[in-house]
């Protein structure tokens, strides 16, 4: 009798600590906490191989099953750059949302605008697996997935569906080429026509490390040849309001290379409207602590970027004379935010971070740009683009 009691007892204990569990992890996710991500959900998710759990977190974000962000935008944090007014200046990087299946998802979580791609006009399937991999320890991946999409055609039925709805939120597609392409400007030039109408801005990506020559698009005369042709198309598009075309850039060109795009884009027939600054860097910094991974082929992102990324920021905003740029690298505070804004970006993104703190980092970010904003006196985040790095 004594035994079947205490096997009973001991069974009730393990059915309360399940439920406990369970409750407390229903309560963290719907809570949208940002320690419950960090120190419990996060670490789960970890678990899985990095390209498993990026299809899942895709898969999270297309059936909205993260929660609304509890967050509302403040005036303060409103951007108007591209003839659009964004609601607050972050946005989710291109590669996270490859083919626009989880861009209201994108917006629950609190993101101010998507990118979506790279999207190439055909389908491929990019590189072969294992193509993502998590330096834990550095707060950074690389990657290697060489431009896996479903094509131009498909991706742009999924997006018109979302411009059509009154539900809809700002969307950037990001372009890019098929790797067997033997016209690499005809797919640029083909992305345009066929996103112009439906995107709000559009980003040509010659910045990708995983893409064989894709780079050497950015060199004077390549680059020269590629902007006059998409400059043109865009123009001759049949809308009024034709969208705003940015360049994205990788962060390991020289000083000189630099120079050359600014000049490049100071030509009346390159006037393209801005820059992402930058992609992942194909540089392995010395400060690297994950040495099982940081020798693996790709593109690093994350926390080692964020000062070659705020730098690259500042002097293309000087050699331009202030073209709106998208600063993008290693962000995962308030703080990181508001270095690029006052190096000249006028937008930011991120991606790394997300793979480290999930969902709450955008309403984090946000809350510390708001503060850091209020103490320095301004009153809209667009007064501070440009006030100088530390
Ligand atoms: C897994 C992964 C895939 C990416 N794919 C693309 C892509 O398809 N096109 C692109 O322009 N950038 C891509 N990027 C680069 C990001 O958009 C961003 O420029 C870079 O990661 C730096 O930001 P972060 O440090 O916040 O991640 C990718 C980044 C990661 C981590």
């Amino acid at each position: 009798m004594n035994k079947l009691s205490s096997k009973r007892k001991l069974k009730s204990l393990m059915y309360i600590t399940v439920a406990g569990y369970g409750a407390f992890t229903a309560i963290g996710f719907y809570k949208g906490n940002e320690k419950f991500y960090k120190n419990y959900f996060m670490p789960v998710i970890h678990l899985l191989d990095a390209e498993k759990a990026h299809n899942l977190a895709v898969l999270a974000c297309k059936y909205r099953l993260f929660p609304k962000s509890h967050y509302k935008d403040p005036e303060i944090l409103k951007v108007k750059v591209f003839g659009k007014e964004f609601p607050n200046p972050i946005g989710i990087a291109a590669g996270f949302d490859k083919d626009g299946k989880a861009v209201l998802g994108l917006r629950d979580i609190g993101f101010g605008f998507v990118e979506i791609g790279s999207v190439t006009p055909e389908p491929q399937p990019g590189n072969q697996q294992p193509r993502v991999f998590r330096l834990m320890q550095d707060f950074a991946v690389i990657n290697r997935y060489g431009f896996n999409s479903e094509g131009h055609d498909r991706v742009l039925e999924r997006i018109k569906d979302i411009k059509g709805s009154a539900d809809s939120n700002i969307i950037g597609v990001n372009l890019g080429k098929n790797k067997t392409s033997s016209d690499p400007i005809k797919d640029y030039v083909n992305g345009i026509k066929k996103f112009g109408l439906t995107a709000d801005y559009l980003v040509i990506n010659i910045s990708s490390p995983n893409t064989p020559g894709l780079r050497d698009m950015q060199s004077k005369e390549n680059l020269r040849k590629l902007l006059a042709a998409l400059v043109e198309t865009r123009n001759s598009l049949p809308v009024k309001k034709k969208p705003p075309l940015l360049l994205k850039l990788a962060p390991d060109l020289s000083h000189q290379e630099r120079k050359d795009i600014a000049d490049i884009l100071k030509k009346k027939d390159c006037k393209i409207d801005g820059l992402i600054i930058c992609n992942t860097t194909v540089d392995r910094p010395k400060s690297l602590k994950c040495a099982e991974v940081k020798n693996e082929t790709g593109g690093l992102s994350g926390a080692p970027l964020k000062s070659m990324s705020t730098r690259m920021i500042k002097e293309m905003s000087e050699l331009t004379g202030g073209m709106p740029i998208i600063g993008v690298g290693g962000i995962s505070s308030g703080k990181d935010a508001y270095e690029k804004i006052k190096a000249g970006a006028t937008l930011v993104q991120l991606y790394t971070a997300m793979v480290y703190n999930g969902p709450p980092i955008v309403s984090k970010v946000k809350k510390e740009l708001v503060e850091l904003l209020h103490k320095d006196g301004f009153n809209n985040i667009s007064e501070a683009v440009g006030k100088g790095i530390h």
